[in-house]
């Protein structure tokens, strides 16, 4: 018999502690990250648990959850129903690989959302996460309308993955670095109906265009209103196909079920994962108008060109999947969205009028919401700016990363900034939030910002220097 290797067991992962994960992490992950786990003050907590609104760490420190894993935690931690089905499944002993035989949960699923999503959305596609969503939606659409009208039109500071044609129509130097990328594309300003119908008109090779609904990266930016209106408008007068892409907005988040509800259109192919998965499961799907997935892969000849990962459609995560969508309705989280996103930008417009001079713009829609600082690399006094001058160029003129890793320590509140505006804190609490907790961020925001930016830096200066 081949002797074990030296293996951890499960157990023995579940006792590592904080210093002995950063050195594993480091060792056999990803060593330059941890320059940003210690911006943030990440490398010192080890989560234990968590449950609902709250991560649990190992000292039994409770933190308020309002990062949400960028919005995949919609229905909060652990949901007891999402648990119970999970748990049902495998008491049960049920079929996981859907591959070989046709799963009863994936098509449940699908005509599930099917009867979510309006119109002729009616077919789904099924995978494992957002980018590969974004990968099977542009795939569709370059079918459905053939190699001669491929071009893609994407928007300013878009984000729509990292795999490679995910990558092609995500707006960041940063992350498209210096890699081989899909050449058939025209970037647009975001919200611009102006900008989208000259590149239509310029280029009739132009066949499909990807906009995130609200994008997140860019540091939630809703566009103005009746833009989506234009862009259906456009898209039928040009001929393109419109890809939605709602992996970070969908799913309730923004008060409606899908963002581009709130102008009662209805795009060609629409793409979800996060929330999908109820906080439990890597899922994603594509939602496409019958007749354009059937122009794509609609024959025999056609059917398998593309398909989902070896892991797609899986019956445990389809089985996540359906509950999560059955507890979205039953609890009322969307409205409960749209109640305390209103809620919360109301009380953080107020905090913008309290501190005019340090928060510059507060926006979202529901609970994808975006507070915006004011750059203050310019205000410093020039001791403090020099050892911020020694930080990150990511953190020099953001407040984002000290207030952020300040809410964690004195707050126990966890927030996230955006990939391309690190001035902005991205607050995506999972959808059963209450008011209670609404009240706690803004009270911990207030009683932060009260100290002034000096104040709020110095403090950072000091917690980082002596890595508390
Ligand atoms: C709008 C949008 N599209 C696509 C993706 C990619 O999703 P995933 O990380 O699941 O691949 C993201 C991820 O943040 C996203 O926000």
């Amino acid at each position: 018999m081949i002797p074990k290797p030296d293996l951890l067991t499960v157990e023995e992962a579940k006792k590592l502690n904080a210093a002995e994960t950063v050195e594993l992490f480091c060792e056999y992950m990803n060593p330059g990250q941890l320059h940003f786990l210690k911006l943030l003050g990440f490398h010192k907590v080890i989560i234990e648990s968590a449950e609902g609104m709250f991560y649990v760490d190992k000292s039994g420190r409770k933190i308020l959850d309002f990062f949400g894993g960028f919005g995949s935690v919609g229905f909060g931690h652990n949901h007891p129903r999402i648990l119970e089905v999970r748990k049902k499944f495998q008491d049960e002993k049920r079929h996981e690989i859907a591959l070989a035989f046709l799963s009863q949960y994936a098509v449940a699923l699908c005509k599930n959302l099917a009867t979510i999503a309006p119109g002729d959305l009616k077919i789904g596609f099924l995978c494992c996460s957002g980018s590969e969503a974004v990968e099977a939606a542009l795939k569709i659409a370059e079918k459905a309308q053939g190699a001669e009208r491929a071009k893609i039109v994407y928007a300013e500071n878009s984000f729509h993955g990292k795999t490679r044609g995910a990558l092609s129509v995500t707006d960041s130097t940063f992350y498209q670095s210096t890699f081989q990328l899909l050449d058939k594309r025209v970037r647009v300003p975001f919200g611009d109906a102006a900008a989208l119908e000259n590149a239509f008109k310029q280029d009739p090779s132009i066949g499909v265009v990807i906009l995130e609904t609200i994008q997140g990266g860019a540091g939630i930016i809703v566009p103005p209103q009746g833009y989506l209106r234009e862009v259906r408008r456009l898209c039928d007068q040009y001929n393109v196909l419109w890809i939605a892409d709602e992996v970070q907005c969908g799913i309730g988040r923004t008060g409606k079920f899908f963002a581009f509800e709130y102008e009662e259109v209805i795009p060609d192919l629409v793409t979800i994962a996060k929330s999908l998965g109820g906080g439990k499961v890597a899922i994603g799907a594509v939602i496409a108008r019958k007749p354009i997935y059937l122009k794509a892969y609609g024959t025999t000849k056609t059917a398998l060109i593309h398909g989902p990962a070896t892991f797609g459609a899986m019956g445990e995560a389809c089985c996540t999947a359906i509950e999560s969508l059955n507890v979205i309705y039953d609890e009322g989280l969307i409205d409960n969205a749209a109640q305390q996103g209103a809620y919360l930008l109301k009380k953080f417009e107020e905090l913008k009028i309290k501190y005019p001079q340090i928060i510059k713009d507060v926006r979202g829609k529901g609970l994808m919401i975006g507070i915006e600082f004011g750059d203050f690399s310019q205000t410093l006094p020039p001791g403090l700016r020099e050892i911020v001058s020694t930080l990150d160029d990511k953190l020099k003129g953001s407040l984002c990363g000290f207030v952020g890793r300040l809410l964690l320590k004195d707050f126990n509140i966890l927030v996230a900034f955006t990939e391309y505006n690190r001035n902005v804190i991205r607050l995506e609490p999972p959808l059963i939030t209450r008011q209670e907790h609404c009240d706690a961020v803004v009270a911990a925001f207030d009683t932060l910002l009260a100290r002034g930016v000096v104040g709020i830096v110095a403090e950072y200066a000091q917690a980082f220097v002596k890595n508390d």
